[in-house]
């Protein structure tokens, strides 16, 4: 199966995807930003199942249900901070994509949408981020993944701009026209 990966501008809690993934902080328990809207938009159900959970390390991922909204699950993980990256921030922020998507697998999941993670309070630079996330789905889903779609969802155009010209320059490099 061919994964279709795919920029896409808008807020993340309107999607209707299997799963969408949210940056979250390692209490599980909420913040700001996209944390802050899909706490918002699932409603208080979500913060009991995130209480439940007990948090979650930095790099790694746990799944939740979507409670009120339109995707079934919500993968909960968590960025690094940027610290000027020679503090292990890009494997950190690859294992991020790695282990949701692991999580996506294990449940069967078809179609799954990303923030930027870790690129708004966490001020990872965005066109670093994107690279790190584009390589990290595209390795993983070349490892045979039943996944039909991958949306990175980013909420400002300019967001939008940098993954998308990401996404082009990747598709240049694996075609050998870089
Ligand atoms: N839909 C899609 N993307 C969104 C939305 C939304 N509704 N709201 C914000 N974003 C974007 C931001 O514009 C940014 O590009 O998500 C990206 C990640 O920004 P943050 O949400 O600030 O996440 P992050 O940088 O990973 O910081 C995580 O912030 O909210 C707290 O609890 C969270 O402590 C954690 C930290």
């Amino acid at each position: 199966m061919t994964t279709e990966l795919r920029v896409v501008r808008g807020d993340i809690v309107t999607l209707d995807v299997d799963a969408v993934v949210n940056a979250a902080n390692t209490t599980l328990l909420g913040g700001r930003g996209v944390d802050g809207a899909i706490h918002y938009a699932a409603g208080p159900a979500l913060m009991e199942a995130c209480r439940a959970i007990g948090g979650c390390p930095t790099g790694e991922a746990r799944i939740t249900p979507g409670f009120n909204l339109p995707a079934r699950w919500i993968i909960h993980t968590v960025g690094p901070v940027w610290k000027g990256g020679d503090r292990g921030e890009p494997r950190l922020l690859a294992a991020c994509y790695e282990n949701s998507l692991l999580l996506a697998k294990s449940h069967k999941l078809r179609t799954v949408a990303f923030p930027a993670i870790s690129t708004g309070a966490y001020a990872y630079p965005p066109a670093l981020a994107a690279g790190i996330a584009i390589d990290s789905i595209r390795r993983f889903v070349a490892a045979a993944s039943d996944l039909e779609q991958v949306l990175l969802c980013c909420y400002s155009g300019e967001d939008a701009s940098t993954y998308k010209r990401a996404l082009r320059m990747e598709a240049g490099g694996a075609r050998g026209d870089r």
